[in-house]
């Protein structure tokens, strides 16, 4: 077994017995930006479920790092309320959570207050003697993108980000959230800021899609099952969809979407990443490097896009006024904290190629958008259809899809016969369901990737070059749009599937989306 490879053992109980999973150390958790929303919402609640299955190590406690005012006694009474509303466990164990609170405190100090280092310091000291956490660091920067450089430049100029030392070294680990830059240079920017204090050993870049069940079972599913990787090239499939759709609009982040939309948010992390473990060749061992170079082999092996191809095959919309579910819903530029002329997308749809020998010829079709008719993300394999014209009657192709969220399952698209005297086919499904199969509470995204830091394990972190090449590849895009202008915008209504364009350019080549 190779160290560091837990982020991808199957759910075999075999397998399992085989290979023991890596342990959580002992550590402090510090979160910077403890009192926005991911705290409560996510990672408290993760942290809560990960003690409550006795997955936290023995040894363990967690900071809240932000700039209001406020003590250990609320600090915890509002993580409270998050774990009763957000944990996927409920009703919150009341036992559990009076000694789970006792490892909750709140240190209060602006992001760039040498002082609050200082103080801070002295705190993680106290807290290693009363907890046993042995010196231990996992910082967990959940703030705004700009104070992540200033953050780390601290922690380093005060001591508390230690160099990358041996396996018995006390250690110190980074989680910087996303969006790591908004373009390719400013990736490049805010890496040679980090670079000076951080090791890449150190830096655990987030993308939570990594930690979802089924973003992870893509791996097992295609090298584990060597039925479908024999039929997994160009000779076999025809085209592969990737759909991120969600029903949400933007909420309470106008202000932080009026400066990314929907290619930032969604495509350069989280689409990218389905597009990486759904076309990479097989790694040559389950280590954490090994998984991600295939990663960033594939993307880079995308073909840049022209400008031609930028206006012909991309497309981007925002959305207007329109029922979602049945609910009369704002426009994006009604939406709180938004322009009333944005050009801000909503939606964004591609068609890319990847070139080698693996897929040339093969389109990858990706689409995002918020407001569309429902949630549901998807990858469609779709295969080409029979060769000749044995059954010259209206075949469908067969299609694998693999539904990532929510009601998580793989279905296969089959031709069938429909019992009777006449030759009739149809199409049918062979279903796989996670629920039916596994039970329903899965580990959430969060939950897992929190332990995985504390465990050394990277494997499910982007590495710097994943995020380059996806940047690189889309930065053009970003530039393209800035551009020009949008006219006529919006372009789609809330509650329906994005733009005409989009439509037309799969028509284009013969295709269209999947009706999900
Ligand atoms: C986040 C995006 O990364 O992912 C949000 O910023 C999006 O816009 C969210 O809604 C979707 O993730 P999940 O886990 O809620 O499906």
């Amino acid at each position: 077994m190779v160290a560091g490879t837990h982020g991808f053992q199957p759910h075999n109980p075999l397998c399992e017995e085989d290979t023991p999973p890596n342990q959580a150390a002992p550590c402090v958790v510090v979160i910077f930006g403890a009192s926005g929303d991911l705290t409560r919402r996510r990672l408290v609640p993760g942290l809560y479920n990960l003690a409550r299955e006795g997955h936290l190590p023995a040894h363990f406690c967690c900071v809240g790092f932000a700039r209001r005012d406020k003590d250990h006694g609320i600090f915890r009474s509002e993580m409270l309320e998050g774990v009763r509303e957000y944990s996927r466990s409920q009703p919150v164990d009341a036992n559990l959570w009076s000694s789970f609170q006792e490892q909750l405190l709140y240190h209060r100090s602006n992001f760039d207050d040498d002082e609050g280092y200082v103080r801070l310091g002295r705190l993680l000291k106290q807290l290693d003697s009363q907890f046993g956490t042995q010196g231990n660091r996992v910082y967990y920067l959940s703030t705004q993108p700009q104070y992540f450089p200033v953050i780390i430049e601290r922690l380093r100029r005060h001591g508390l980000i230690y160099d990358a030392g041996s396996e018995t070294d006390p250690w110190s680990r980074v989680i910087i959230e996303k969006p790591f830059g908004h373009d390719l240079a400013s990736a490049l920017e805010l890496q040679s800021h980090i670079g000076h204090h951080l090791h890449e050993s150190q830096t655990y870049r987030i993308d939570h899609w990594l930690g979802k069940e089924t973003v992870q079972n893509l791996l097992i599913f295609r090298f584990a099952n060597p039925i479908f990787e024999a039929v997994w090239n160009n000779h076999f499939v025809d085209h592969v969809q990737i759909t991120v759709a969600e029903d949400i609009g933007i909420g309470s982040r106008g202000n932080l979407f009026e400066n990314q939309g929907i290619l930032r948010d969604i495509v350069q992390n989280h689409v990218m990443q389905l597009l990486a473990l759904i076309a990479m060749e097989p790694p040559g061992n389950l280590s954490a490097e090994a998984i991600r170079d295939e990663k960033v082999k594939v993307i880079e092996s995308i073909a840049p896009l022209s400008t031609e191809d930028l206006d012909r095959r991309v497309i981007r919309g925002q959305y207007g006024p329109g029922y979602v579910q049945g609910e009369s819903v704002l426009g994006y530029r009604q939406e709180g904290d938004v322009s009333e002329e944005s050009a801000v997308e909503t939606y964004a749809a591609m068609k890319l190629y990847i070139d080698n020998w693996r897929w040339a010829g093969v389109p990858f079709y990706l689409r995002a958008g918020k407001r569309m008719p429902k949630r549901v993300t998807e990858i469609a394999i779709t295969f080409k259809a029979p060769p000749g014209h044995l059954y010259d009657c209206g075949l469908l192709n067969n299609v694998l899809a693999i539904r990532i969220q929510p009601d998580e399952n793989i279905a296969l698209k089959i031709n069938c016969k429909v019992p009777g005297q006449r030759a009739v086919i149809h199409p049918v499904k062979m279903d796989f369901r996670y629920n039916a199969s596994f039970g329903g509470s899965q580990q959430e995204a969060y939950e897992r990737l929190l332990w995985d830091c504390m465990a050394g394990d990277s494997t499910l972190f982007a590495r710097i070059d994943e995020v380059l090449s996806s940047w690189r590849l889309l930065s053009p895009i970003l530039d393209h749009w800035k551009s020009k202008k949008p006219d006529s915008w919006p372009n789609y209504a809330a509650g329906k599937w994005g733009p005409e364009e989009a439509d037309a350019m799969m028509f284009d080549g013969g295709r269209r989306w999947r009706i999900l």
